[in-house]
């Protein structure tokens, strides 16, 4: 991994195990600050602002986040612990409602303490803390893997548009759809990334352009309705996004603004990958019309990234913050265990 952005965490826990230490994404590009979180209400509000985002990275914040909270439970006997422990998982699992990462680590620390039930609470805790932990690690080399496998559908030389930031800030390291980028660039592939700005929150502008441009990797930024004319120029030979929720005929939940980059790429006969690790599937979901897509306050839209409104006062907004983009739309699915074409069916195999 480039050193560089290595030193980037994006979310850890604190040497004495008393709180989540995330990079404050909301404060990027400009400042690198790290803030502590040590309550419920911290990690939630953290999640929900977006200052620590990305599928499998609020999927760790929230395994580590209920771990320092359930060191704060004042109980002896199980019963009241587990009690204890499910009002801070409901609470944290209500930060966001679309990435699957969120509930399914919140599920497996919660499978930690039912499946013992007569051990005493220090050694719960115990057993808590090494799930976070194995969390993290598991994502870290699922991250990789994801990686070597896009690589393989790759060439030198190649230009490559991406959408929102599915990179190291949005995991444990390396990134889903950049983690390709990144192996590429160690091995002298000379990618030439486009990364659309994505609106309304810039990940793309603040974070995709900000962590591969830091890694010297070849990015250039361009507005989301700008994507069409760099395909139709011929710049782009492949798309790759992350995603946040898959479902089980392979339609995919994204950042705002997916669905319509893939509809521009099949327009321009251009391969489209949505690169994620398979905690992102959901078997349990049929198809994109059942997944939840947040919808987040219209000010996102109206004000919040400049000093004077950008749009007259008291004016609608609609302010999805993801979209689907329909399994028919995707060229392969591409997770740690391989990469999986239409008609998706044996994506877990
Ligand atoms: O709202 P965000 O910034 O959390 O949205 C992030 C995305 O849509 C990412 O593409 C997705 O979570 C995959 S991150 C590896």
């Amino acid at each position: 991994m480039n050193t560089i952005i290595a030193a980037l965490k994006t979310v850890r826990l604190s040497e004495d195990a008393s709180a989540v230490i995330i990079l404050d994404q909301t404060r990027l590009p400009g400042e690198e600050v790290y803030v502590s979180l040590a309550s419920a209400a911290e990690v939630w509000n953290a999640i929900y602002k977006l200052k620590v985002r990305g599928a499998p990275a609020i999927g760790i914040a929230a395994a580590y986040g209920i771990y320092v909270c359930s060191r704060q439970i004042q109980a002896a006997a199980f019963d009241d612990f587990y009690r204890e422990f499910l009002k801070i998982k409901d609470y944290l699992a209500s930060s966001r409602p679309t990435a699957v990462n969120l509930v399914a680590a919140l599920n497996r620390m919660e499978k930690v303490v039912t499946g013992h039930p007569d051990l005493p609470v220090a050694e719960l805790l115990r057993l808590l803390h090494a799930e976070s932990e194995a969390i993290r690690a598991e994502d870290a080399a699922a991250c990789r893997k994801i990686g070597e496998n896009c690589l393989s559908l790759l060439k030198p030389g190649m230009g490559i548009l991406t959408h929102c930031n599915a990179g190291h800030l949005a995991v444990s390291e390396y990134g889903t759809a950049l983690a390709p980028v990144y192996l590429g660039e160690e091995r002298g592939y000379g990618f030439k990334v486009f990364a659309d700005e994505t609106r309304p929150l810039l990940q793309g502008a603040r974070l995709t352009a900000y962590e591969l441009h830091k890694a010297g990797v070849d990015v250039t930024l361009i507005c989301d309705n700008m994507a069409s004319i760099v395909m139709k120029k011929g710049w782009v030979q492949a798309v790759v996004v992350g995603c946040d929720r898959i479902a089980a005929n392979g339609d995919v939940a994204n950042k705002i603004g997916t669905s319509g980059v893939a509809i521009l790429a099949r327009h321009y006969g251009i391969p489209f990958y949505v690169l994620g690790p398979t905690s992102t599937i959901d078997l349990a979901c049929p198809d994109g019309d059942s997944i939840v897509i947040e919808e987040r306050s219209p000010d996102e839209i109206t004000d919040m990234w400049y000093t004077s409104r950008m749009a007259p006062e008291g004016v609608k907004a609609y302010n999805p913050a993801f979209d689907v983009t329909s399994h028919d739309l995707i060229t392969a699915i591409i997770t740690e265990k391989g990469i999986a074409y239409p008609p998706f069916n044996d994506m877990c195999k």
